[in-house]
């Protein structure tokens, strides 16, 4: 097939090298010259494991260009729109621009037969809007949302747990044309299900809404446990073992962040608001308070394990992105916690993995070291903030005679406690005695 993919972010970027992969004839589009001149390079302009050597042995076939004219789009049958959906700055609402501009640039480039496929995260309702502008030139549009997570992109992209079209009733075409694009993924028996524009629009919001609440349920049973002394992992490995909880996402901590969890639980609620229907999501708002709070909460450990006020104190934060094995800060936790130290006037000296320049960017305010150790150096405390397995696996003994002051807080409940404990430390946690 021959297909183009407009926007090369996370999404887009891995959507097009694995479409390659899979033997597909693809164009990359996107408006960032920058972005598309270190693409056409064979360099992701993000960290994403696996990522560069799919780019690579994907650039070496022959059959994956970037571009910034979306006149490149031509020739395609397929075209996939994968820009962002990011928050509006003033609302809860998703930001269409992106989608609506994508859409409109390609239409004169359409021919009869192609088909557009949306990719993009959309509050319901939109597809069926767009599918209007598209028939103007003959073609059609399918919703087909992608669920795969950050740092297993490639492999969500090649096996995904599902497909889902959202289809026209009379388009027997989008169904066909969808299938050839994901014939590797359906011989290999990937489940399948065709459904029209708003259920796939729905599914995509409902399964991120799911999670974010699976999520927040635990860190709301953290809140409990704190007043309690129980400990809210040992609770989670035992309702975990119930087949119809399942221990995954069950992991309380600092919550959850990203361009996807936050964004789209607050679309949702927005979209729900238009629709007349607020009161069946308004769980979400708690869902999200329950979140935020686990920062506010981080923010005040902080404080009780330097003895009271941050001010003045050396404060080392290890890990900076929203998860570990990617360098995103949209919406990260842990930068979040590191900001609102130094606006209460601690000394943080940050450092993550992959996540230094993406978070220096955002905050060059904030102090920033490429290793734990040097980060740790002279601390009052040490708040783990992101569970990188680098950070998992670090020597309580040989980091105890870096710091000032043995703290430390773990904000992921990544840590062994007892083996902490041992060294000298006085560990702290987030749903745990
Ligand atoms: C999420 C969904 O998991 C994907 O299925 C979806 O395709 C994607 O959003 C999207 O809409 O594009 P992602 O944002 O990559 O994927 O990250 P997750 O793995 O879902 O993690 C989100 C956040 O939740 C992270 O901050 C993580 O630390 C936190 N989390 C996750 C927890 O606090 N506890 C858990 O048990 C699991």
């Amino acid at each position: 097939m021959k297909i183009s993919v407009i926007g090369c972010g996370y999404l887009g970027t891995v959507h097009a090298a694995c479409m390659t992969e899979l033997g597909h004839d693809v164009v990359g589009i996107d408006v960032d010259a920058a972005k598309i001149e270190l693409l056409a390079a064979g360099r992701p302009p993000f960290f994403e494991p696996g990522l560069p050597e799919m780019l690579t042995s994907a650039m070496a076939t022959g059959r994956l260009s970037f571009r910034t004219d979306i006149a490149a789009v031509e020739g395609a049958q397929v075209h996939f729109i994968a820009v962002g959906t990011p928050q509006l700055g003033d609302s809860f609402a998703a930001d269409l621009t992106f989608v609506d501009a994508a859409v409109e640039a390609i239409v004169p480039h359409l021919r009869p037969g192609d088909l557009v496929v949306g990719k993009s995260t959309v509050p319901v309702g939109t597809a069926a809007r767009l599918a209007e502008v598209v028939r103007e030139s003959g073609a059609s549009l399918a919703w087909n949302p992608e669920f795969l997570r950050e740092g297993f992109a490639v492999k969500d992209t090649l096996a995904p747990d599902r497909l889902v079209y959202g289809i026209e009733s009379d388009d027997s075409s989008a169904e066909a044309l969808l299938d050839a694009v994901y014939a590797t993924a359906l011989a290999a028996g990937t489940p399948k299900v065709v459904t029209d524009f708003a259920t796939a629009e729905l599914v995509k919001v409902a399964a991120n809404a799911f999670l974010a609440t699976k999520i927040s349920f635990i860190n709301a049973m953290a809140e409990v446990a704190e007043a309690t002394g129980a400990d809210v992992t040992q609770l989670a490995d035992a309702i975990g073992y119930d087949a119809r909880i399942g221990r995954r996402f069950l992991n309380a901590g600092l919550g959850f962040g990203g361009g996807c969890l936050p964004k789209d639980i607050r679309g949702f609620m927005a979209r729900a608001e238009e629709l007349g229907v607020d009161q069946a999501l308004s769980f979400l708002r708690e869902v999200d308070s329950i979140n935020l709070r686990r920062r506010e909460r981080m923010v005040d450990l902080a404080a009780e394990v330097v003895g009271g006020a941050v001010a003045g104190k050396r404060i080392a934060i290890l890990g900076l992105a929203f998860k570990p094995d990617s360098d995103d800060v949209r919406d990260s936790p842990a930068l979040d916690v590191a900001q609102r130290l130094g606006e209460l006037g601690a000394l943080v000296v940050a450092t993550d993995p992959e996540a230094v320049e993406t978070s220096r960017r955002r905050h060059p305010e904030l102090a920033y070291v490429s290793s734990p150790e040097e980060a740790v150096r002279g601390a009052d405390a040490v708040l783990l903030l992101t569970e990188w397995k680098q950070y998992r696996e670090l020597d309580p003994g040989a980091l105890g005679s870096l710091v000032a002051h043995r703290a430390i807080v773990d904000g992921r409940n990544c840590l062994d406690p007892v083996a902490w404990r041992k060294a000298g430390w006085h560990y702290r946690a987030l749903g745990r005695p």
